[in-house]
């Protein structure tokens, strides 16, 4: 009932990621978690349409103002009483679609000023078993790479005076109860070799093109093409933090596989 009528969330996610990476079975894993009741199903089909989740942070994960909270702190007790929620915007992760509308949705919500449609951050979902294979590493690295540029030239607009918080992104290494899942180490290192080869092509297309140096350098990706691409150094030239964390939204419930979608709640957390 105190759910009911709680007031609307007003910290929203959006979920990118390539199709098959389990987008759609995590919002509905998170919609099922916030209300047990609803027994709302998405279809689990290629997506061909955004969505809207409302999802319930659990009480024990701590947020970035009650970090330092204790067991016994009251505001647990208020915390279990009336939880905090978030929205997450689910997107197709279909190549076809995303220009679109993952891109889209993400230049529309980076750019918003209205707080109730603030963006707070980006999970970008990986299927760590499907990277193994050079042309899903190839297709979600150019994936990410965009989304990356989106949020760098957000970040290059504002205007240092009054500087904006940079939007995080969390890369979700899902899947990791699949055997052949590559771990989140090696996503990383895969992810960044790759982005750094699309990078150097987009470099050498450019100054083919031109002939002369590169004028607008917000178009490459961390500025500094000398050096090879890694998120520390996005983050050094821009201000964006980009986590991979693993984790499986089919081990959730069995909380076999280690700790199912815990860790990407948590990085949700301290974001709010
Ligand atoms: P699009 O809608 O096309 O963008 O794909 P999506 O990212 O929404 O993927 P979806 O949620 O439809 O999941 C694709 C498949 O992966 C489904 O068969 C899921 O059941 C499966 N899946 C999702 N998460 C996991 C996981 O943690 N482990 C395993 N083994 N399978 C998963």
């Amino acid at each position: 009932f105190f759910q009911a009528v709680a007031s609307p969330p007003s910290s929203n996610f959006l979920l990118l990621g390539p199709s098959g990476a389990g987008k759609t079975a995590f919002t509905t894993l998170l919609e099922a978690k916030s209300s047990p009741a609803s027994n709302k199903s998405h279809t689990t089909h290629t997506s061909q349409q955004s969505t809207l989740a409302t999802a319930t942070l659990p009480p024990t994960v701590p947020t970035a103002s009650n970090r330092y909270r204790s067991d016994n702190d009251p505001s647990l007790k208020e915390a279990i009483r009336n939880p905090i929620r978030y929205r997450v915007r689910d997107t197709p992760g279909h190549g076809k679609l995303r220009v679109s509308q993952g891109l889209a949705e993400l230049r529309a919500m980076a750019l918003s000023k209205d707080i109730k449609t603030k963006l707070r951050g980006v999970l970008f979902m990986v299927d760590t078993a499907a990277l193994v294979d050079e042309s899903t590493l190839r297709d979600t690295a150019t994936y990410l790479h965009d989304v990356l540029l989106v949020l760098q030239k957000r970040a290059k607009n504002g205007s240092s005076s009054k500087r904006t918080t940079e939007i995080p992104l969390l890369v979700a290494a899902n899947k990791q109860d699949l055997f052949t899942a590559l771990p989140p180490g090696a996503v990383k290192e895969k992810l960044e070799a790759e982005i750094d080869r699309i990078r150097q092509s987009k470099n050498k297309g450019l100054l083919d093109a031109a002939e002369t140096e590169v004028e607008d350098e917000e178009e490459i990706l961390a500025n500094d093409d000398q050096e090879t691409f890694s998120f520390k150094l996005l983050e050094f030239e821009t201000g964006i933090k980009v986590e991979v964390v693993g984790g499986a939204v089919k081990g959730d419930q069995e909380e076999e596989f280690g700790s199912g979608v815990r860790r990407w709640e948590e990085w949700v957390g301290m974001c709010l």
